[in-house]
C-alpha cells in the first residue's frame, strides 16, 4: 500500500506572506511541495473554523501567515489572527492535537528567503509527526 501523502495548508495574506510565496518561486527557491497555498485577503480573515474544517477534511498541519506587527493592511487583522490563533491552538491541543501541526508566522512580501526557510520548517516539524489520525471526518 503506497506511503499517504503530506498535506499542508497554508493561509497565507495576500499582502505580505503570498507575496513572499510568490517572490521564493520566480526566485527558484525549494520549499515543500507538501504545502498547499490558500491565499486569504488578510491573515485576520482566517477563522478558527476554517483550521478546524481543514483538520476535519483530513490535512496533517495548517500553518497560518500574515504581515508583521505594525504592517497589516486592515490596521489589525494580524494582530486579531495572532489571538485567534493561540486560542485555536490551545483548544485543539487540549482536543488531542498535537501543537507541532499548527504554526503562525510573520512573513512580509519581501522576505522570500524567510517565507522558504519557514516552509521548510514547517514542513519538517509536520512530515516527522507523520498523517493526523485527530479530529478527522470519518467516512459514511
Ligand atoms: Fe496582511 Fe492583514 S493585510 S495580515
Amino acid at each position: 500500500m503506497a506511503e499517504k501523502r503530506i498535506k499542508i495548508v497554508a493561509f497565507l495574506c495576500n499582502w505580505c506572506s503570498y507575496g513572499a510565496a510568490d517572490l521564493a518561486g520566480v526566485s527558484r527557491m525549494q520549499y515543500p511541495a507538501d504545502i498547499r497555498i490558500i491565499r486569504v485577503p488578510c491573515s485576520g480573515r482566517v477563522e478558527p473554523r476554517m483550521i478546524l474544517a481543514a483538520f476535519r477534511e483530513g490535512v496533517d498541519g495548517v500553518w497560518v501567515s500574515g504581515c508583521h506587527p505594525g504592517e497589516c493592511h486592515y490596521l489589525e487583522g494580524n494582530y486579531y489572527a495572532r489571538r485567534k490563533f493561540v486560542l485555536m491552538a490551545n483548544l485543539l491541543s487540549h482536543m488531542g492535537l498535537d501543537k507541532g501541526r499548527i504554526h503562525f508566522s510573520w512573513i512580509s512580501s519581501a522576505e522570500a528567503t524567510k517565507f522558504a526557510r519557514v516552509a521548510r520548517e514547517v514542513a519538517h516539524e509536520i512530515v516527522s509527526l507523520g498523517p493526523n489520525e485527530k479530529l478527522v471526518k470519518k467516512a459514511g
